[in-house]
């Protein structure tokens, strides 16, 4: 037989979809390789005493088949592929011989020279699968994957598509671009998700909000049109309109847009609007999730929005309309009925009237109040307050939006355990 070195393995691609793959051992081994097996819906058998909880979950689940036993001699029998990883390693070689009379390619835990196949160190990142083998260097293969699949992630390592976007290939009429709604975090340039980052990392136009990872668009390439949303000449009610018709523009040019927003696009962010408008016009768009500041800001100034025994609930509301104000669509009297968390955005101009309210449909005035401004960057300050003082303090601690501000007991339970994610940098 020849010699086994890497060069003498022949990497290939399974398709296992509905075709049985036997897994002998219930173990570690099993637990880690099921997934990606189950991921590529293979018929899984797994014939094992016993498996680690996760593995038992995975077949409670109705994800895998397991029979409870020894491994025996036929087992391997309409198998296409064979994982042998049990304990005992008398099974596992005779495992090993029947895959080879059988011709079922078989991976061995205990004996790579004894193996016909090996698992390369796997990865993946938006539909590319990244598969590295080092033959007897597991360890540098899992660098090396790393390294890859963190470079397609952070856009470090460029592979343009070559094929257009699912939604545009079928559009008739002249090549559209395609726009990506990318939440961008609190702030912090880390706290944005890493498809956020991989679809910045590929645009040709950025049109950003004042709130988000600012600090991101200081790497973007030269040749990148990065536009600031809040300086789109318009008046300031058509400012969506005007955001809109960019979008628009530039996608109707060819570009790929990212429309960077602070957060998350859909909390108090008009994702749905511009995802709306772009969808009247034929225009591909992708909504990217992103870290809500509703969660984030409290939990980086040391504030969980829950926490057991003291909170059972949250709530978040937009305070940008005073509560006496006719356009208010909050309930403020129910708010104020509610004994959990109450998270306020875009409340700096009305926290005097909003916490008056609340004491005056029953919240204790005692109850603990944080402002936390600029959360998750290198100027967050936090400010702490009762609703019968907040109103005085945010304005003689000169607080500026964006500021989050956290109403309730959880607002004290972290108080010195020096928690906060901090700013990161
Ligand atoms: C228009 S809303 C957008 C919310 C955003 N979509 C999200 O999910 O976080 C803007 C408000 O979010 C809050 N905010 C966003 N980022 C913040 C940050 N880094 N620190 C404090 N508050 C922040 C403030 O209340 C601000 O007025």
């Amino acid at each position: 037989m020849a010699e086994h070195n890497e060069s003498a393995a022949y990497p290939v691609g399974l398709r296992l979809a509905g075709r049985r793959v036997v897994v002998l051992g219930g173990g570690q081994v099993a637990q880690r390789r099921l997934p990606a097996l189950i991921a590529a819906g293979a018929d899984v058998l797994l014939i094992s005493p016993s498996a680690t909880p996760s593995v038992e979950a995975m077949a409670d689940a109705g994800e895998v088949r397991w029979e409870r036993r020894r491994y025996a001699d036929g087992d391997l029998d309409g198998a296409w592929y064979a994982l042998i990883s049990t304990d005992d390693p008398d099974a596992n070689r005779a495992a090993s011989a029947e895959a080879e009379a059988r011709r079922v390619w078989a991976v061995r835990s205990d004996d790579a020279e004894a193996a016909t196949a090996w698992t390369p160190a796997t990865g993946r990142s938006e539909g590319v699968t990244v598969a590295v083998l080092t033959g007897r260097d597991p360890r540098r293969s899992a660098a090396v994957r790393d390294a890859i699949v963190e470079g397609l992630r952070d856009g470090s390592l460029t592979a343009p598509h070559f094929r257009t976007h699912p939604a545009a290939a079928n559009a008739t009429g002249p090549a559209v671009g395609h726009v990506a709604l990318v939440g961008g975090g609190p702030g912090d340039p880390d706290l944005i998700t890493v498809r956020g980052r991989r679809l910045l990392a590929g645009a040709d136009v950025v049109i950003a909000d004042r709130l988000g990872p600012r600090d991101l668009l200081d790497e973007l390439p030269p040749h990148v049109e990065v536009i600031d949303a809040a300086k789109i000449p318009y008046g300031r009610a058509m400012a969506q309109e005007a955001i809109n018709n960019a979008l628009i523009e530039h996608a109707q040019a060819g570009k790929a847009v990212v429309r960077l927003k602070g957060g998350d696009p859909y909390v108090f962010g008009r994702g749905m609007e511009e995802a709306q408008a772009l969808a009247e016009h034929g225009i591909p768009c992708t909504v990217v999730p992103g870290i809500s500041s509703t969660i984030s800001v409290p939990g980086a100034a040391g504030i969980p929005v829950t926490h057991r025994g003291v909170a059972h609930e949250f709530t978040v509301v937009s305070g940008h309309v005073a509560p006496d104000d006719e356009r208010s669509l909050v309930d403020w009297e129910a708010v104020a009925r509610l004994r959990g968390t109450l998270v306020l955005l875009m409340s700096v101009e009305n926290i005097g009237a909003i916490a008056e309210t609340l004491v005056r449909h029953g919240r204790a005035a005692g109850t603990p109040v944080a402002v936390v401004q600029e959360g998750t960057t290198a100027a967050q300050r936090r400010v702490d307050a009762t609703l019968a003082t907040v109103g005085e303090r945010v304005k003689a601690e000169g607080i500026r939006p964006p500021a989050v501000i956290v109403v309730g007991d959880v607002v004290t339970v972290g108080t010195g355990t020096g928690t906060g994610t901090g700013t990161g940098r």
